[in-house]
């Protein structure tokens, strides 16, 4: 694929080829991975987090998503870039929903956007998608309602859970989703969920069976040196890297080894 678009990604189910995304906020890195060939590019609502240092993702607004994905689609060349949906953007009804959804593919480029939730949902959806914009939906562990759930723990692991949640899966990709993220649940429903759908899963702690799996970058490349779930794993240990190499900075300039004679004009 020289450009990936959401047909890719049916296609990529298709064909059994596993659909890889990561996280993304800004241009500097856009480039990196898109050049490294992820397929999908999420500007998430996690910026909120890893960007802003807010403790949940509630506090970002539509302003900032906006920003931020600005920044990641003029860095990005082949991969898709999904812009989030952030809390209070979409909630309140369908006709909000449309409009935060406009304003993103307006003044972002992007190429689609994602919101959480089931059946509450399914109106906006519908909206949003009879506008022409492609629409992925999140199921599991939906960090906008953490004040509901009170933990990250995993969601449904009861049967009860788990049922709601095939069935919200169906309804999303009725709606017209092209794609759903499912995170935290356990990997045999995340299976089941997978196999009753046309249209690609991906997952985050959500099991190998998922159609794709996602991981926030800064995760992924060990610069929050603190968070370490079990579904996480480790590309690189940025969060010791960065220091040693700022320490260094630091010595070379109280030592007054930099600049040296050849860094200087
Ligand atoms: O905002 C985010 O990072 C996400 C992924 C974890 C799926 O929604
Ligand atoms: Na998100």
């Amino acid at each position: 694929f020289k450009k990936i678009t959401t047909q890719s990604l049916q296609i990529m189910k298709k064909q059994g080829e596993k659909i890889s995304m990561l996280t993304c906020y800004d241009y500097s890195m856009a480039k990196l991975l898109d050049q490294s060939g992820v397929d999908v590019l999420l500007v998430g609502d996690s910026a909120s987090n890893v960007m802003a240092g807010h403790e949940t993702t509630l506090p970002i607004t539509l302003e900032q998503m906006i920003y931020h994905a600005q920044c990641v689609v003029r860095g990005t060349d082949r991969a898709l870039v999904i812009v989030d949906l952030p809390f209070g953007s979409y909630q309140s009804n369908s006709e909000i929903a449309l409009s935060s959804a406009i304003r993103i593919m307006k003044e972002t480029g992007a190429h689609a956007i994602k919101l959480e939730g089931g059946q509450e949902v399914i109106d906006s959806i519908k909206k949003i998608v009879k506008a022409g914009i492609p629409v992925m939906g999140h199921l599991g562990l939906t960090p906008q309602s953490i004040y509901q759930f009170g933990s990250y723990g995993v969601r449904a692991k009861e049967e009860e859970e788990a049922n709601l949640l095939v069935e919200e899966a169906k309804m999303l990709e009725a709606a017209g989703c092209f794609g759903i993220v499912l995170e935290k649940i356990p990997a045999d429903l995340a299976k089941k969920v997978s196999e009753s759908l046309l249209i690609p899963s991906i997952g985050i702690g959500a099991g190998k069976h998922c159609d794709g799996q996602v991981l926030v970058m800064h995760d992924m490349l060990g610069i929050n040196t603190e968070f370490k779930p079990r579904f996480l794993r480790r590309y690189l240990n940025l969060g010791e890297l960065i220091p040693l190499a700022v320490k260094n900075y630091v010595a070379d300039v109280k030592q007054q080894d930099f600049p040296n004679e050849e860094e200087s004009y």
